[in-house]
């Protein structure tokens, strides 16, 4: 019964293709574009499905690409030196890699080496929007485009008074700081007080800066 059925779907799948390709070679003979060679009309055929297949692959990339860039990832809030003297709330938008993450997780090392007690979190409806606690802020996203990360620019539109906490700004990727820029503006638009940003492509240096901001 299954092989029946799968013959019958094989058959269907033969007769559509034979009909669309009767159909690409009519509208080719009125445009004039078919060729009247066999061996060019194989290669025309050949050159078409290409195209077709890169297409559809560029458009399968590119939707799985926005997907990953505008999705919000939830995550538990993770403590770290809980006996630090004062406490920084870390919010960072993951990246296709662990890069944006590594990096927020190194500047956190720094901050803790200095007496800091750090709260870190992914960028979602579910992170702090209360900073009333918070000496420091701390928001971490990957470069894409030289834009803000779209985790983070939703978490600071849906955040709508910062309380003039202290806020650095973290760029993961390339050197540019134009997203820093933006995000600075919407920062302090919402009652924020910019006090550094950093465009780290080197994780290590992320550990370097963490340490030497002050509780
Ligand atoms: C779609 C896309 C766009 C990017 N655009 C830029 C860019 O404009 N400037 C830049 O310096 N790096 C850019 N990068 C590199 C990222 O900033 C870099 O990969 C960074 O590590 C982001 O984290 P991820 O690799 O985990 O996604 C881009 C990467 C991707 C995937």
């Amino acid at each position: 019964m299954r092989f029946l059925f799968l013959q019958i779907l094989l058959a269907r799948c033969r007769q559509n293709l034979i009909k669309r390709t009767r159909q690409l070679r009519l509208w080719c003979v009125k445009l004039k574009f078919w060729p009247q060679k066999r061996w060019k009309q194989i290669i025309f055929v050949l050159v078409l499905a290409l195209i077709a297949v890169f297409v559809a692959f560029a458009g399968f990339a590119g939707l799985l690409m926005a997907g990953v860039i505008n999705r919000e990832v939830v995550s538990e809030i993770d403590l770290m030196n809980p006996d630090g003297d004062k406490t920084a709330l870390i919010v960072y938008q993951p990246g296709f890699s662990s890069f944006p993450k590594d990096v927020s997780y190194i500047f956190a090392d720094g901050l803790t080496s200095n007496g800091w007690r750090v709260e870190i979190t992914t960028a979602s409806p579910q992170a702090p929007s209360d900073f009333s606690k918070y000496s420091l802020l701390v928001l971490g996203y990957p470069n894409y485009g030289n834009a803000v990360g779209t985790a983070i620019v939703n978490y600071v539109n849906r955040v709508d008074y910062f309380g003039g906490v202290n806020t650095v700004i973290i760029s993961c990727g390339g050197p540019s700081t134009a997203s820093i820029d933006a995000l600075r503006q919407q920062v302090e638009a919402a009652n924020g007080t910019y006090y550094n940003g950093f465009a780290f492509s080197n994780s290590e240096d992320a550990r370097q800066e963490g340490s030497d901001i002050t509780p």
